[in-house]
C-alpha cells in the first residue's frame, strides 16, 4: 500500500508545437493540445508553454486517501497543501511540485518470451507504436542526497541502486521510477516509455530518427543497473525521451532484499550500448562537468 506509480509529468517547453510534433511522431496520443497518452497510463505527459524549459509537476498514484493522509504527514515539513482529492508538495532542492492523488494500481504485463523463431509478415510492423506507461523520469538537480530525503521518507520510495551518482528509486517492483542527477540546476533529463518487446524499441527509435538524425542520443543498448533495453531520442525542449523495455521489472518489494550500494559506482551505465559508452551522448551539456566529477 502507499504509493504506487507515476500518474503524469508536467513541463513547460518552449517551442511547444515542435515538442508535440515529437511526441506525437515518439507514438503518443495527444488527446488534448499538449497532452499525452499511453496506452495503459491514460494521459501521461502534459506540455505547457514556456520561456524556457521548467519541470512544473510530476504526479503520483496511490492506493487509498489513507495514504494520503499519512504522506502528509511524513511531508509536513514542505508545506503540505490539499486539493479535492489529492495533496501536494514542493521538493525544496529541485523546487519540483509533487502532486498525489488516489489511482488504480495498473496491470502487470506478462513476462515477454522472445520467440524463438518469427514468420517474416511478422517482423514487418504495419501500426502505430502506442507506449504502454510512463515507466520513470529521471530530474537533474544540484543537491541529489537532499532531495532523496523526499522522495524516500516522505513519498515512501524505495532506494534501488546508485548510478553515475545519483539515486534510482523506486514505488514497488519496477527498479526505478524516480531517478536523480547531480546537475547544476533543475532540469528535466529524462523520461521513459515502456513499450512491449525489444522489436518496438528498435521500430519505434529507428522511426524517430529516419528524417530527423539530429534525435539520435544513445541506443540501441542494455542499461546495466536494471537490465531493460533502451534507445533514447533528444527531444526538442533539451530532454532525452527513452523507449524501454525490462525483463527485470521485479525487485521485491521488501528493501530487506535488495542492497544497493550508494556511491560505489559498481553498476555499469550500459553493459553494451550504440554509440559506446565514452561518448557520453546522454549528458547534456550543462551536466557534464558536476557528472564527470561525480565519478572520480
Ligand atoms: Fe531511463
Amino acid at each position: 500500500m502507499g504509493a504506487h506509480r507515476l500518474i503524469s509529468l508536467t513541463r513547460r517547453v518552449p517551442d511547444l508545437d515542435l515538442t508535440r510534433e515529437f511526441y506525437r511522431q515518439f507514438g503518443l496520443q495527444e488527446t488534448a493540445p499538449g497532452t499525452f497518452a499511453t496506452e495503459l497510463g491514460g494521459d501521461q505527459l502534459h506540455l505547457l508553454p514556456g520561456d524556457v524549459p521548467e519541470v512544473v509537476e510530476v504526479h503520483i498514484g496511490v492506493d487509498s486517501p489513507d495514504d494520503l493522509d499519512a504522506i502528509a504527514e511524513r511531508l509536513a515539513r514542505y508545506g503540505v497543501t490539499r486539493a479535492a482529492g489529492s495533496i501536494a508538495a514542493v521538493e525544496p532542492v529541485s523546487g519540483v511540485r509533487v502532486r498525489l492523488s488516489v489511482a488504480e494500481r495498473l496491470p502487470k504485463q506478462t513476462p515477454y518470451t522472445a520467440p524463438t523463431s518469427v514468420k517474416r509478415d511478422e517482423l514487418v510492423r504495419r501500426g502505430d507504436l502506442l507506449p504502454l506507461r510512463l515507466g520513470h523520469l529521471a530530474i537533474g538537480c544540484t543537491d541529489v542526497e537532499e532531495a532523496k530525503v523526499f522522495f524516500i521518507d516522505g513519498i515512501g520510495m524505495r532506494l534501488s541502486d546508485y548510478v553515475i551518482g545519483g539515486p534510482f528509486m523506486r514505488f514497488e517492483t519496477d527498479h526505478h521510477n524516480v531517478v536523480l542527477l547531480p546537475a547544476p540546476m533543475t532540469l528535466l533529463h529524462h523520461t521513459a516509455w515502456k513499450v512491449r518487446d525489444i522489436d518496438e524499441i528498435g521500430y519505434g527509435g529507428s522511426r524517430m530518427i529516419e528524417n530527423h538524425p539530429e534525435r539520435h542520443a544513445w541506443g540501441l543498448g542494455r542499461h546495466g543497473a536494471s537490465a531493460n533495453y533502451f534507445w533514447y531520442l533528444k527531444d526538442p525542449a533539451g530532454a532525452f525521451a527513452e523507449y524501454y523495455y525490462s525483463e527485470m521489472d521485479d525487485l521485491a518489494p521488501d528493501p530487506l532484499f535488495w542492497d544497493p550500494v550508494p556511491g560505489t559506482g559498481e553498476l555499469p551505465v550500459a553493459v553494451w550500448a550504440s554509440p559506446a559508452l565514452h561518448e557520453r551522448p546522454l549528458v547534456p551539456e550543462a551536466m557534464r562537468a558536476p557528472l564527470l566529477d561525480a565519478e572520480r
